[in-house]
C-alpha cells in the first residue's frame, strides 16, 4: 500500500494531525498485514520515520540544465508491520530522522 500527497494546512503545522492522518493509513495496512510505501519529501521523512518507517534509499534529483543547481532530495521510506510492533510509534522521530542533518 502506498501512501500519497499528505499535506496539512500550514496553519496546523505540529500539532499531531499529520501523525493523525498516517496512522490512519497504518492501521489500514496493520489490519490486512501489508507494508506501507512512501516517497517522502524532506518534511514527511522526518514524520514517517517518528512512526516506525525505514529509509530504503535517498534520492536526489538535479536539474540538469548547465548552470542550475537547484535540486531536491526524496527520501522512500517503508513501514514493515512484521518488522515495527506498535510501540514504535513512540517518537524517537529526532534522534533517527534522515533529514536532520539539513535543519
Ligand atoms: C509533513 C506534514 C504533513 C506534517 O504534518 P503535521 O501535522 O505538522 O505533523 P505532526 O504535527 O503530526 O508532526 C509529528 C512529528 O513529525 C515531525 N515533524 C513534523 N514536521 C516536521 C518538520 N517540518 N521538521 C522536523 N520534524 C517534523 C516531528 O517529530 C513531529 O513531532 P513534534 O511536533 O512533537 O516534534 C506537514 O508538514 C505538511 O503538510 N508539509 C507540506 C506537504 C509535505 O511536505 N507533505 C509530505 C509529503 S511526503
Amino acid at each position: 500500500m502506498e501512501l500519497d500527497n499528505m499535506a496539512v494546512d500550514p496553519d496546523h503545522f505540529r500539532r499531531g494531525y499529520g501523525s493523525h492522518l498516517c496512522k490512519y493509513g497504518i492501521d489500514v495496512a496493520a489490519q490486512d498485514k501489508i507494508p506501507v510505501g512512501i516517497i517522502a519529501a524532506k518534511m514527511g521523512a522526518c514524520l514517517y520515520s517518528s512512526l516506525g518507517f525505514k529509509t530504503t534509499v535517498q534520492i536526489t534529483l538535479a536539474d540538469p540544465r548547465p548552470g542550475k543547481k537547484a535540486s531536491v532530495d526524496f527520501w522512500v521510506q517503508k513501514w514493515d508491520p512484521s518488522k515495527s510492533p506498535r510501540k514504535s510509534w513512540q517518537r524517537y522521530c529526532w534522534r533517527w530522522c534522515p533529514t536532520r542533518h539539513l535543519a
